[in-house]
């Protein structure tokens, strides 16, 4: 595992790009006599590992894909590709399912079941792979899902868990304001889309502090903004970009559409015209309580209970593996790589992000414990009904 994790790491290819890193992985399946293996969604992999006896069906996600970052750091193995790097722990990922598959792969005389290995494309941006994987129907007759996501917030060692919500369902926004151009130093002939974008921002900040219960996180982040062509021309139209994120898809299309709202009312009040265009991105990730426990169970068996950290509160940062869990239960957990006194301290999407490798066999130890918990049947109950399809589109 930590040769391929550093042959990946050294390699890192952008989303839906990952042609290197899944021929690898193909490479070292093949090798170890795994067989039943489906190219998905350009660049994936699913490879089914099935037991003598016949059983319950997990799957178990890992993605491949790495971030347009240069890479600042001094170890052998750093990114090759000026300009993209591992930033967020997928070569690690990639590694520990590749072991946990060939580690099945050996003891599939013994398995009562089967259990599907998925290695998705394109986690990082559009088209996400996980939607595209779960919208071609690759999960049919699954039974729930389980995936594990570096945390260098948490020391190697450490397993961080949490039931219900547990990651942001997040759009994309882009509203465009358009007024009508003019002289600077004639306003009242135009309309100023500058003041009016202004004005759209300032009461956009409204939607999260007043008008949505303080209790339900919501973050609207306008993050980019393009107008105008010089200081003493009025601006005849603005585009803003940004993201709005919240952890109750209810409260998620609320927002959606008081953005509109917000966006037609205040540029109308001011002569201009204001238009919204949602780009629905990732659901809210809810972790199923049953999965968590039996993840729960399987890091007391295999690291002791000290190693449990249950993780006190969602983060609004978003995850593809939510599109699975829209059609399979499932759980994600945190797998602790942090390690202060190797200087492994930078965040997920930094220059200078690093992971203790020893929370490779660990990872991959929690994984196949869960794996046997789940097909040795009677250990867990799934809920009764599945999540139901989120209706009104995104
Ligand atoms: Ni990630």
């Amino acid at each position: 595992m930590r040769d391929v994790r550093r042959a990946i790491h050294a390699n890192p290819e952008l989303s839906h790009e990952e042609t290197a890193t899944a021929a690898l992985v193909r490479r070292e399946l093949v090798a170890a006599g795994l067989r039943e293996i489906e190219a998905v969604a350009g660049t994936g992999l699913l490879v089914t590992i099935r037991g003598r006896r016949s059983g319950r069906a997990l799957a178990l996600r890992a993605d491949l894909d790495a971030l347009p970052l240069v890479e600042a750091s001094s170890v052998p193995f750093a990114s090759r590709r000026p300009g993209v790097m591992h930033a967020c722990g997928h070569d690690a990922h990639t590694a520990i399912l590749l072991g946990v598959a060939i580690a099945l792969h050996g003891q599939r005389e013994r398995l009562r079941g089967s259990v599907t290995c998925v290695f998705q494309p394109a986690e990082e941006s559009e088209p996400l792979g996980a939607r595209q994987i779960a919208e071609a129907g690759h999960l049919k007759g699954i039974d729930a899902i389980l995936a594990l996501h570096v945390d260098p917030g948490l020391p190697v060692g450490q397993i961080g868990v949490r039931s219900g919500p547990f990651m942001a369902g997040a759009d994309s926004l882009q509203i465009t304001i358009r007024g009508r151009g003019g002289h600077g130093g004639l306003p009242h002939l135009g309309v100023d889309a500058i003041a009016v974008a202004a004005a759209v921002i300032q009461e956009l900040q409204q939607i999260a502090s007043r008008r949505i219960d303080p209790l339900e996180p919501v973050v609207l982040t306008i993050g980019r903004i393009e107008g105008g062509t010089a200081p003493n021309i009025l601006a005849d139209h603005v585009l803003l970009e940004g993201t709005v994120r919240a952890l109750d898809e209810r409260v998620r299309l609320r927002v959606r559409a008081m953005i509109r709202d917000v966006v037609g009312g205040v540029a109308r009040a001011h002569g201009a015209a204001g238009t919204v265009e949602v780009l629905p991105g990732e659901p809210v990730l809810r972790n199923d309580e049953a999965l968590t426990d039996l993840i729960r169970g399987a890091v007391r068996d295999v690291l002791g209970p000290a190693a449990l950290h249950e993780m006190p509160r969602p983060e609004l940062i978003a995850e593809d593996f939510a599109f699975y869990l829209e059609r399979v239960p499932g759980a994600m957990f945190r797998l602790g790589v942090g390690s202060p006194a190797k200087g492994i301290v930078h965040p997920l999407h930094h220059p200078g992000f690093a992971l203790d490798e020893k929370a490779l066999p660990i990872g991959a130890g929690v994984l196949l414990g869960a794996v046997w918990r789940f097909l040795e049947a009677g250990t867990v109950e799934l809920p009764h009904s599945r999540p139901r399809r989120r209706e009104g589109g995104r």
